[in-house]
């Protein structure tokens, strides 16, 4: 038995995503040996995940290490590290679940040594897509997206011919504040923005949900990992969170995969790929559904998704300079220095500053990625003098 379990790697497993891929290893027993966890800061929180899952190996943010770990565990430090534990010869399926950029290294580190990838991380492929599927290509790397959106279009194209595949639709829940009048979006707080409608998430990917970067930067992994141009991808309004997706084929039919709004879910699929999944969450059963509404997008509402979206068009590093300055900017909005609405201005005022390149190796998307962090934290020290 032990000889067929999958090891794993979880990194981010303090997280939202990562405490939840634990809850499917723990669902699942005796299929999955998790050999290695990471968090940034939360070493406490660690410990207890390492001595429960009984794993050889943790990375922790660079001078983070701590004593609390069993002393069988081997802890690592710093972002090579987290390379060093995606990549370990003794690791099948990468599961990660980093947030923001810190994700790109783990992720080209395991695609370039042939691991399966459970990715939650999409900031991976907004940065470096073409990287990132060239190396899985020529590694036999798989990519298996954890994004809700992302898992449903990929179990909805298994067995649909490319010829018949017309495009896809993601669908957006509208964030935390789709129904806020539009003149009091701007002053939003930071409790309201963080308390999401339909989804429990890490608070990047929430504050993301409020602007629809998230929604921007899904349009761009699904151009990477289904191979589609930007228009053949498309956004609806979906309030209920419960269908995922769409696929629309070349007769104009669509095909729709529906489920309860739990990460779990998408999470199970990516961990026991390409086994089937079980009925261990997320049973939906259709008379409980109610009514289901998909709207237009009210752009107006949401400046950040078109700034994000032209950017990544434009192609080069664009999309890592948008991505970057949007980190910057949440991590700025949650500590309090900048309000909600700063958020477009510090993405435009970043755009504006930092010229976009090729995006030709990792190299020069870490270069743009430096460029961008710098210039952003600029706009949020002039946001704080104006508003003081
Ligand atoms: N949450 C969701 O439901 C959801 C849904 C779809 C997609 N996603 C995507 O999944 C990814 C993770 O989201 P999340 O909501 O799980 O995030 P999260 O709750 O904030 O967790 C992030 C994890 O990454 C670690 N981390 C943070 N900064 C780091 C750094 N600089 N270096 C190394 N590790 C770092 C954190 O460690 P500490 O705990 O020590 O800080 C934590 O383990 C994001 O790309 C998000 O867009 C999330």
């Amino acid at each position: 038995m032990t000889a067929h379990r999958k090891r794993v790697t979880i990194l981010g497993s303090t997280g939202s995503i990562g405490r939840n891929a634990l809850e499917v290893a723990e669902a699942h027993p005796g299929v999955f040996e998790i050999v290695s966890l990471s968090a940034f800061r939360n070493v406490d929180l660690l410990a207890e995940q390492a001595e429960r899952f009984r794993v050889k190996r943790v990375g922790v943010g660079e001078g983070a290490s701590g004593s609390g770990f069993p002393p069988d565990v081997e802890v690592v430090e710093g972002s090579e590290a987290l390379a060093s534990l995606a990549s370990d010869p003794d690791v099948d399926l990468v599961v990660n679940a980093l947030v923001g950029a810190a994700g790109l290294g783990p992720t080209m580190a395991a695609l370039r040594s042939g691991k399966r990838v459970a990715l939650a991380n999409k900031e991976s492929l907004v940065m470096a897509g073409e990287i990132a599927t060239r190396a899985a290509e020529e590694s036999g790397a798989e990519l298996i997206p954890v994004d809700s959106e992302h898992s449903s279009i990929f179990r909805c194209l298994a067995g649909v011919p490319a010829a018949e595949v017309a495009g896809v639709v993601l669908t957006a829940s509208g964030g935390p504040l789709r129904d806020v009048p539009p003149g009091d979006v701007a002053e939003a707080d930071v409790d309201s923005v963080l308390r999401h409608p339909t989804w429990t998430m890490g608070e990047k990917v929430t504050v993301d949900s409020a602007t629809l970067v998230n929604k921007a930067m899904e349009v761009v992994e699904a151009r990477w990992l289904f191979g589609l141009p930007f228009e053949r991808i498309d956004v609806v309004l979906h309030r209920e969170s419960i269908v995922h997706s769409l696929v629309r084929l070349a007769d104009g039919t669509m095909l729709a995969h529906l489920g309860v709004p739990d990460m779990r879910v998408p999470i199970q699929y990516a961990m026991l790929y390409p086994e089937p999944p079980d009925g261990s969450f997320g049973e939906c059963p259709p008379e409980k559904l109610g009514a289901l509404h998909f709207e237009p997008i009210d752009y107006d509402r949401y400046p950040c998704f078109l700034l994000v979206l032209e950017a990544a068009k434009r192609g080069g590093t664009g999309a890592t300079i948008a991505a970057t300055a949007d980190e910057v900017a949440v991590d700025a909005f949650v500590g309090g220095s900048i309000r909600f609405g700063d958020i477009a201005t510090v993405i435009e005022e970043t755009l504006a500053a930092v010229t976009p390149g090729a995006a030709a190796t990792v190299e020069s998307v870490l270069d743009a990625e430096g460029r961008a962090r710098e210039a952003a934290a600029g706009a949020v020290e002039r946001l704080k003098v104006r508003e003081a």
